[in-house]
């Protein structure tokens, strides 16, 4: 176990799940403390029942009846007015997420922002929503599409983004008349609370958004999942770790559900030869060690072109070692803050192990920030919180177990490779698939590196993070299933289409076997005609 300051016991007053437009409390609660200062706790929340996780599913049910025919631009204006009540909050809103979750402030306003555009995005959707009207082959009969909703949505998501990730899953959700039972992070519950006080600010009737807090295994993230075996979830949306995703794809299979599950990614990020290494270098900082390495689009690898390995390690370890590294609430200049909680931290410390089993060489980073082992940048108080050196190896291959698996913290692996297709291979050497980036001056090589990177996101001459809210957000191979979300693409996975024909002939026609085909004459042979 990592030694941090003693917590205080909790003593504040637990918040409530929200059922069915109704605070509900639990027996059992459980506290949620600032990353950066453990001792002090953001808010206490109740732990769900399995029945209590129940009944906000048929809250849900029920709210979907009206829900689902309220017109989408009506729909369309409530997520305006969420969007709106974000944008008012979004300072508070932003103090709060760096506050329990630890990113800084600059990012944590990013994110809120990413909250924000989404809203902005789906507003004016509800005005669009379209389906279409499809030519018949049968005379006076009319085709049309609709989008239709699909029920009841079950949501589990992760503590790293706790309301930008929720907003891409929630807001489409809404907009295309579905109703929720959503099961925030247990890393990051305040922030959700204050999200969902938000959207019921915005006017969403009782029933359509439910919040149910809870741990995950054997309790209310399980429950959530159980309830598709009940019947009374239509869909998941999922965003942790693939081991949990697997778990729900499976459930949802057996259920003929098709999940939303956005999974880990250990994200390769190429620097070629040709490139600009002053751009390369600073996109490496940020895509490994930008939220402390907390973001399931950080690199994984940087597998750098062995003409310019040396001098990108030498560029790259002098900014390294001049880091700004502390309290996010108290240093708005600091490159990352601490771990989101001990589970986080003591999930990253073991690389080390992985590190020196595997023959891996250390080039900087000691484990754990400690009054004794802090670097030169680190500002604030090591006891507080848990932070970690910034970790960076060389000699690291494919195959090794740090190579392949996501760290999630402060850590990066130098891989040498010669040339675009060494650099292409090794990229691909992992079981994930999320996002990718490379940097080059060549247009051959990043279209060689677009064309076979098997990644659902792809920069070049940009860090492996920070996609834009419009556009699709997913991954292929361990990062997902195929799902998408963000952008209009997202529309897909919380609607199913419904194919309806108005038939005003007045009499039975059967379409394939009465269609009136015009009859081709006999063949005209182009050498018989001169
Ligand atoms: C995540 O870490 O789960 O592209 C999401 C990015 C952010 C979202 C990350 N816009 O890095």
């Amino acid at each position: 176990m990592a030694e941090v300051t003693a917590p205080r016991e909790p003593h504040k007053a637990a918040l409530g799940h929200l059922i069915d437009g109704r605070s509900v409390g639990s027996d059992t609660t459980f506290a949620s403390r600032n990353s950066s200062e453990l001792a002090d706790v953001v808010g206490v929340f109740p732990e769900a029942t399995r029945e209590q996780v129940r009944e906000a599913c048929e809250a849900a049910g029920r709210a979907f009846k009206t829900w689902s025919k309220t017109p989408a631009p009506v729909r369309g204006e409530l997520i305006g007015s969420i969007g709106r009540a974000l944008e008012r909050e979004k300072e508070a809103l932003s103090r709060l997420v760096t506050r329990e979750m630890g990113k800084t402030l600059k990012e944590a306003r990013g994110s809120v922002q990413e909250a924000i555009d989404t809203c902005h995005f789906f507003q004016s959707e509800g005005r669009r929503l379209y389906g279409q009207t499809v030519p018949s082959e049968m005379p006076n009969k009319e085709l049309m599409t609709y989008r239709r909703p699909l029920g009841v949505v079950a949501m589990v998501t992760a503590g790293n983004f706790p309301i930008a990730v929720p907003s891409w899953k929630i807001i489409p959700a809404l907009l295309t008349g579905n109703t929720i039972v959503w099961k925030p992070s247990e890393d990051a519950p305040a922030v959700a609370y204050a999200f969902a006080r938000l959207i019921e600010e915005a006017g969403v009737p009782a029933g359509v958004l439910n919040v149910v807090f809870g741990h995950g295994k054997d309790a209310a993230g399980e429950f959530l999942v159980d309830m598709m075996d009940e019947g009374l979830v239509h869909k998941f949306a999922f965003t942790g770790s693939t081991r949990v995703g697997r778990h729900i794809g499976e459930v949802a299979g057996r259920n003929l559900l098709h999940p939303t599950l956005e999974l880990g990614g250990k994200n390769p990020l190429v620097i070629m030869r040709d490139a600009d290494l002053d751009n390369a270098v600073e996109g490496a900082i940020f895509s490994a060690f930008g939220t402390g390495g907390q973001r399931c689009t950080s690199a994984g690898n940087i597998i750098v072109d062995a003409p310019i390995y040396d001098v990108f390690k030498q560029r790259f370890l002098e900014r390294v070692g001049a880091l700004k590294i502390g309290d996010p609430n108290k240093h708005p200049d600091v490159l990352y803050g601490p771990f989101i909680n001990e589970r986080f931290f003591e999930r990253w410390e073991q690389h080390y192990l992985w590190g020196r089993e595997d023959g891996a060489t250390l080039l900087h980073g000691q484990g754990r920030i400690t009054p004794q082992s802090r670097p030169d940048g680190f500002v604030g108080d090591p006891d507080a919180a848990l932070y970690g050196w910034p970790t960076v190896w060389e000699d690291v291959r494919p195959g090794m177990r740090q190579f392949q698996e996501e760290i999630f913290g402060p850590t990066i692996n130098l891989v040498k490779v010669d040339g675009i297709e060494e650099a292409l291979r090794t990229a691909n050497a992992v079981d994930y698939g999320l996002s990718s980036a490379i940097y080059t001056n060549g247009r051959d090589w990043a279209y060689a590196f677009k064309d076979g990177i098997e990644a659902g996101m792809t920069s070049i001459n940009n860090t492996t993070v920070g996609a834009e809210a419009h556009m699709p957000f997913g991954g292929v191979k361990g990062s997902g299933n195929g799902t998408r979300e963000s952008g209009i693409w997202v529309l897909d996975f919380y609607t199913s289409w419904h194919a309806v024909n108005d038939d005003i002939s007045g009499r039975l026609q059967l379409a394939q076997m009465e269609t009136a085909y015009v009859v081709p004459k006999d063949a005209v042979e182009v050498d018989g005609l001169f």
